[in-house]
């Protein structure tokens, strides 16, 4: 089982997505295990986008996701980091294939709704950045489970 990071930026917010987006995550049947709706600090949102820190868009993307809520979502399933990033899409959200998120619901670069964890490196430091509080994440156990998965052959 794997754990990802996923933020739905302030766009998503003020275009009411927050429910079509976390239910493509839910549909596909991944295991939401965190959720906050924050107005998150500046110095959270710089750390997060740190390796960013010298690219000409870093100030424009630190201002755009301190301009309002924003929604942390953390996800647990096999594979998750991998299916998370194919359910988001390409970056652009011009360029994003039909059928993904970026792609039905943006045409922006920089606009692009949803940030989503790309490695277990980088999933390991996000969480601990927006859920790195006792309680913040709660285990629980789907009751279908074994009609997602087959429990013997992919959760053993
Ligand atoms: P995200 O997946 O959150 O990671 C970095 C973000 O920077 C990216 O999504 C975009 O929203 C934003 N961004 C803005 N301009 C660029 C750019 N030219 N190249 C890459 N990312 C950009």
């Amino acid at each position: 089982m794997e754990r990802t990071l996923v933020l739905l930026k302030p766009d998503a917010v003020q275009r009411h997505l927050i429910g079509p987006i976390l239910t493509r995550f839910e549909q596909k049947g991944l295991k939401l295990v965190g959720l906050k709706l924050r107005c998150f600090p500046l110095e959270t949102i710089q750390q997060h986008y740190s390796d960013h820190a010298s690219k000409p868009f870093y100030r424009n993307l630190v201002g755009f996701m301190t301009s309002g809520p924003v929604v942390a979502m953390a996800f647990d399933g096999r594979d998750a980091i991998p299916v998370v990033r194919a359910l988001v899409g390409a970056t652009n959200a011009r360029e994003a294939a039909p059928g993904t998120i970026r792609g039905d619901f943006g045409m922006s670069f920089s606009n692009n709704m949803v940030h989503a964890s790309d490695s277990p490196g980088a999933a390991a430091k996000e969480l601990e950045l927006f859920f790195g509080e006792p309680d913040d994440l709660i285990d629980w156990e789907p009751v279908d489970l074994g009609w997602s998965y087959n429990i013997e052959e992919e959760l053993s």
